[in-house]
């Protein structure tokens, strides 16, 4: 069995493995050089051969008991109707929303399109050994729908006069796009993958009387489709703070990826029956050697004694160092006995 699932499923808590969120990026020259010839985001995600490739760049280079496939959340509305920008440094951004297009969307249509994924992942699956696991992931519907419908003011903040105006189309979107994530879950499944994880990056913003319809209630629908189908789930309900709780309790997941806001000694006191990851701000990676090893032993020591993946509470930064991440990679593997 991949070392991941083992984690996951049969709560092993001597080995922990490791992998990183954006492990494949641009902090590695390689990806640069690709992504450099490569100007269209969405295109290089649909590029079968490019994306495998890109998938298996960091486990050339470290040690990791994971591949992600290279792919991301918004290939979703992508490949049911909106325009995908990733240019600028204000985030990616999409064509105006159309109800009307988004309805008439159907399933033998949106597999047609993202079927590239599918023969990445098929691909990746030949070429990597097979004690790793290879992850796949979606992006869960509050976070896609963000995007979608354009409601962040600025960076970190919500339009809420837009969320409030929106309300009736939140709803039709939400129905229907679990549906298509269940289908892309499955038939990432079915072309190699063993275990999801769904990023809910923006869970953070939600207003608290609207958590449970937008965050709770979605997730929840997705992992319980996992759990029929016996595919081991990991949840990144980012920001939600001591909402983890709620989440957690509500969602049960077999896995749970902790944010770097959230205090790793709390989250083991208060979350039960679920497999912890991740948790060490990105940031530390930018720092010197001992603050690195410091922090990373802080996250190992307290879930020594539990099932953990080490990870970090983010995605990796463009700026780390691809040197530093080796090291703190044969730190983990030497601290792993
Ligand atoms: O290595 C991996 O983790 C796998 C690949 C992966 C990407 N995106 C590739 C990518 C994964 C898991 C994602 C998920 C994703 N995409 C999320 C959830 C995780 C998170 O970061 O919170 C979100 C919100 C997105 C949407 C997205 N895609 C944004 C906001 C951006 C631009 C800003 C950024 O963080 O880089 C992207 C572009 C993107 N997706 C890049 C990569 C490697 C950078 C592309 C580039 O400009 O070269």
């Amino acid at each position: 069995m991949c070392l991941l699932k083992e984690t996951l499923l049969e709560k092993n808590k001597t080995f922990k493995p490791v992998w990183f969120m954006r492990q494949a990026g641009r902090y590695l020259p390689e990806f640069r050089e690709i992504r450099s010839k490569n100007t269209n985001f969405i295109n290089l995600c649909l590029n079968s051969k490019l994306s495998s490739e890109i998938t298996l760049q960091p486990l050339k280079r470290f040690d990791l008991d994971a591949a992600i496939i290279f792919s991301d959340i918004l290939l979703i509305p992508y490949v049911l109707g909106q325009q995908v920008n990733f240019i600028g440094k204000n985030g990616p951004t999409l064509s105006e929303f159309n109800l009307e297009k988004f309805i008439k969307n159907n399933e033998q249509k949106f597999i047609k399109q993202i079927n590239p994924v599918y023969e990445a992942i098929k691909i990746t699956r030949n070429k990597l050994n097979s004690s790793k696991s290879l992850i796949a992931f979606i992006g869960a519907p509050w976070t896609l729908i963000i995007y979608m419908l354009n409601l962040k003011k600025s960076k970190e903040s919500l339009n809420l006069k837009l969320l409030e105006k929106k309300r009736a189309e939140i709803r039709m979107i939400l129905d229907k796009i679990v549906n298509y994530l269940c289908t892309h879950i499955e038939n990432q499944v079915k072309a190699g993958a063993d275990v999801i994880q769904i990023f809910d990056s923006w869970a953070g913003l939600i207003p608290d009387e609207n958590l449970e319809e937008y965050c709770y209630e979605p997730n929840k629908k997705l992992v319980q489709f996992c759990k029929e189908k016996k595919i081991p789930v990991i949840c990144f309900p980012k920001g939600l703070n001591k909402n983890y709780l709620n989440f957690n309790e509500t969602v049960k997941p077999n896995g749970i990826s902790l944010d770097y806001e959230v205090d790793p000694i709390w989250a083991k006191k208060t979350l039960t029956n679920v497999v912890f990851q991740g948790g060490m701000s990105p940031k530390i990676l930018l720092q010197n050697d001992k603050e690195i090893y410091d922090e990373a032993k802080k996250y190992m020591d307290i879930f020594s004694d539990v099932p953990y993946i080490f990870n970090l509470g983010h995605g990796l930064l463009p700026e780390t160092n691809p040197e530093t991440l080796g090291k703190l990679v044969n730190f983990i593997k030497e601290n792993n006995v």
